[in-house]
């Protein structure tokens, strides 16, 4: 079986093709450059460019054969998403496939099954999931595919969003996950240290104190050297990087499961991953992650879970947008 998947829920334009489960071709465009002066995605520059380059992206790919077409219909930007639905409805009629609308923070976690070029059933179930992008940070029990259950999200901003606001105020650039992970692997020694706080009795999170804790540190600095800047990413990286390990710690001790899997676009971060497998290894619980590659968005998750869902039969086959759409169990 062919199949197509696009992705524009945010600033990337993607496209992937399978066929059962090869991924035979996958491009993602990047809009970065264009968002970068702004220090964060603009909604009407993110869909222009997407309106602008789907058409390539889909004529590179040289579509033909398929049966069925995938898209993200949320959670993410309304114009963007908007964009890549139009897209995958156009091709769906054009071949008379089957249209299927994919969550992206499914899409997310399925990321960690695309093994180079092949979907390969790697999850083992029960686990729990850290899902670390720039706009969530949710924990899920997730009994199998298709099932989830919520125990934890953030209360306010997004881990990957502290990473963005915090680089913004040092005036580093955007995305800013990327740029911090960079400065902090040339560590100095430093006594600096920032907290997050905890949200006590439950698997929450809060990331908004520590990106006003940096923003007013830097404000109290006459001058910010590059040893400076060095200090505060670590210090920054190291804060959130335990947080989100201590909660996904709990719940997994709590739920009693062996698995934890951590993705989106946070899971990229070095330090992030050391300190996972250190200590996750150290009490038995496997991590999974997906490849450093597949970890930011990308159509081939979004083919990875369309996958899983062919493979089950058991698909709400609901294509409406909802920029703010939740996991929900299909199953
Ligand atoms: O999953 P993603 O590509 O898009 C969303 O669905 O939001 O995640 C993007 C977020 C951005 O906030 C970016 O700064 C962060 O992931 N990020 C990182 C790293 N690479 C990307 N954060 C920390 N360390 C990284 N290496
Ligand atoms: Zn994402």
């Amino acid at each position: 079986m062919n199949f197509v998947a696009i992705e524009t829920s945010c600033d990337e334009t993607s496209i992937a093709l399978f066929s059962d489960n090869h991924l035979k071709y996958h491009t993602v465009y990047s809009q970065i450059p264009f968002h970068t002066r702004y220090g964060g995605v603009v909604p009407e520059i993110a869909s222009r460019k997407h309106s602008e380059e789907i058409s390539k992206i889909i004529s590179d790919a040289k579509v033909k054969d398929i049966s069925a077409v995938g898209f993200t219909r949320g959670p993410g930007l309304k114009g963007s998403l908007l964009i890549g639905k139009i897209a995958a409805h156009t091709i769906s009629n054009y071949f008379n496939a089957k249209l299927i609308g994919i969550n992206h923070l499914e899409g997310h976690l399925l990321s960690t099954e695309i093994d180079n070029d092949k979907i390969v059933k790697k999850l083992r179930f029960p686990l729990i999931s850290l899902i670390a992008s720039g706009g969530h940070s949710e924990l899920w029990y997730v009994s199998g595919y298709g099932r989830y259950k919520l125990i934890g999200e953030t209360r306010d901003d997004a881990c990957g969003e502290a990473f963005d606001k915090v680089a913004k105020v040092m005036k580093l650039g955007y995305p800013g996950g990327p740029i911090i992970d960079k400065l902090s692997r040339q560590s100095v020694k430093t006594e600096l240290k920032f907290t997050v706080p905890d949200v006590m009795d439950s698997y929450d999170y809060s990331f908004s104190g520590i990106k006003t804790q940096v923003a007013y540190y830097v404000r109290n600095l006459k001058k910010i050297s590059k040893k400076k800047k060095i200090e505060i990413a670590s210090a920054f990286e190291e804060a959130i990087c335990l947080s989100l390990i201590k909660k996904l710690e709990l719940a997994a001790i709590k739920y009693k499961v062996n698995d934890v899997v951590v993705c989106g676009g946070v899971s990229a971060n070095s330090r992030l991953r050391e300190l996972l497998l250190d200590k996750f290894n150290k009490i038995g619980i496997r991590v999974s992650l997906p490849d450093k590659r597949y970890t930011s968005d990308n159509a081939a998750m979004i083919g990875a879970c369309m996958l899983r869902r062919f493979e089950l039969g058991k698909f709400k086959n609901s294509v409406k947008l909802d920029p703010d759409l939740k996991i929900g169990s299909w199953i």
